[in-house]
């Protein structure tokens, strides 16, 4: 029999997650996937066309992420966690180098800096939004500095014109992580806009969805036509006959990281339906916060200047966190911490340091996600609030 695995110490004192909820109760899921019926008849028209590989849908689906995201530039990939391991080897991150890195993100953010070779440097988290505290970041540079990574966490920008300043300050390239992202905006523009590279991720539960998939912007053209060949073994598709691609020289080795024609048709369809989506999450995104910013023992999040939140995940701060966690679920709301704080994580011990994490410590003691996105209609989010009000004031 194999061993069950050890868990982090976040983990062992956590209640377990049986829910019990009987019928009469709602049930409220936190995440859900999005898939219009729409999609059905494209599908069936490329699966059947003969070709399913990165081919014509591929070019108009970047055609459109640009049209949304105003961008000039775009690489669809097969993953988001892909998308930033090609970021970083175009930003130079090499074997030795470090790059400063929140750890409170899906583990998809830091597993690719391990892969190029380098190491992780464990910024600071802000308490009052959960990301990347910018005042951090600057202790942690040394002569190996390379790059900063950072997720706009539950899809709320962080202060990018900070980190872009700091970045700037000791030329360093700066790449962020806006898999929670799609389609939030900061000063004016979407997130894509604004730093060297920016990533997303097209994964099932994602605001926007292929499956799995996703993608990079790239700043500096000299990137994006690098990036294109790296994609895909080192040979740039869209710049070569596809049947001589044999005969033209590879420069240097790249990826089988590319985006398939099946993938970019889901992507197609569903893209038509990602303003409507952020407008439901926005609009419980803010309803929450109008409605439990007073409740005694609840803390909701912050914007930054500028910032307009996608609001892919509704994160609270919570008095009596485990207690509370029961709590909804008796009451059929599903809720979880999403992502664990990765420096706890045994596999990366070797990143581990000193240094104080206030903003950290404190947040990652009170978090917890609730229901907040395209399913969750206006009488769900009453039920919600109301049922958050009746736990702090009994
Ligand atoms: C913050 C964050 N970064 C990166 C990823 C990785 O994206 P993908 O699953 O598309 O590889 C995810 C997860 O899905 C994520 O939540």
């Amino acid at each position: 029999m194999t061993k069950e695995p050890e868990m982090t110490s976040e983990f062992v004192n956590r209640p377990a997650c049986a829910v019990d909820v009987s019928s009469e109760v709602k049930k409220i899921p936190l995440f859900k996937v999005f898939m219009p019926k729409s999609v059905m008849g494209p599908l069936k028209k490329t699966l059947m066309s003969g070709y399913i590989a990165q081919g014509p849908r591929v070019l108009e689906f970047e055609e459109k992420l640009k049209d949304f995201l105003g961008v000039k530039n775009i690489l669809t990939v097969d993953a988001g966690t892909h998308a930033l391991e090609l970021a970083l080897r175009l930003a130079g991150v090499d074997e030795g180098d470090e790059v400063i890195s929140s750890p409170l993100t899906c583990v998809a953010t830091n597993m690719p800096v391990m892969a190029r070779g380098a190491k992780i440097r464990w910024s600071d988290v802000l308490v009052d939004t959960g990301n990347i505290d910018p005042e951090s970041i600057e202790r942690l540079i040394t002569p190996r500095t390379k790059a900063i990574l950072y997720v706009h966490w539950a899809g709320n920008p962080a202060n990018i014109d900070r980190i872009n300043e700091i970045a700037k300050k000791h030329n360093i390239k700066v790449i962020e992580d806006a898999a929670h992202a799609f389609g939030a905006g900061y000063k004016g523009k979407r997130i894509g806009n604004h730093s060297d590279f920016v990533m997303y991720s097209f994964q099932a539960i994602k605001h926007m969805t292929t499956g799995d998939g996703g993608a990079l912007v790239c700043k500096d053209e000299e990137d994006h036509k690098r990036g294109r060949a790296l994609r895909w073994f080192g040979l740039d598709r869209t710049a070569i006959k596809e049947e001589l691609r044999w005969y033209y020289d590879i420069k240097e080795w790249g990826y089988k990281f590319n985006m398939n024609d099946i993938d970019a048709t889901i992507g197609l369809e569903h893209l038509k339906y990602t303003e409507k989506i952020l407008k439901v999450c926005r609009w419980n995104g803010n309803y929450y916060n109008k409605n439990l910013s007073k409740v005694k023992g609840i803390r909701v999040l912050r914007q930054e200047d500028g910032a307009s939140s996608a609001y892919w995940l509704y994160t609270l701060l919570a008095e009596r966190r485990d207690e509370f966690i029961e709590y909804l679920k008796k009451k059929g709301i599903d809720n979880s911490i999403v992502h664990t704080r990765n420096d706890v994580y045994t596999c990366f011990k070797d990143f581990k340091d000193d240094l104080p994490r206030p903003g950290l410590e404190e947040f990652t003691s009170k978090y917890v996600s609730i229901p907040s996105c395209w399913w969750v209609k206006k009488e769900d989010a009453k039920y919600i609030v109301d049922s958050i009000k009746a736990f702090y004031e009994r």
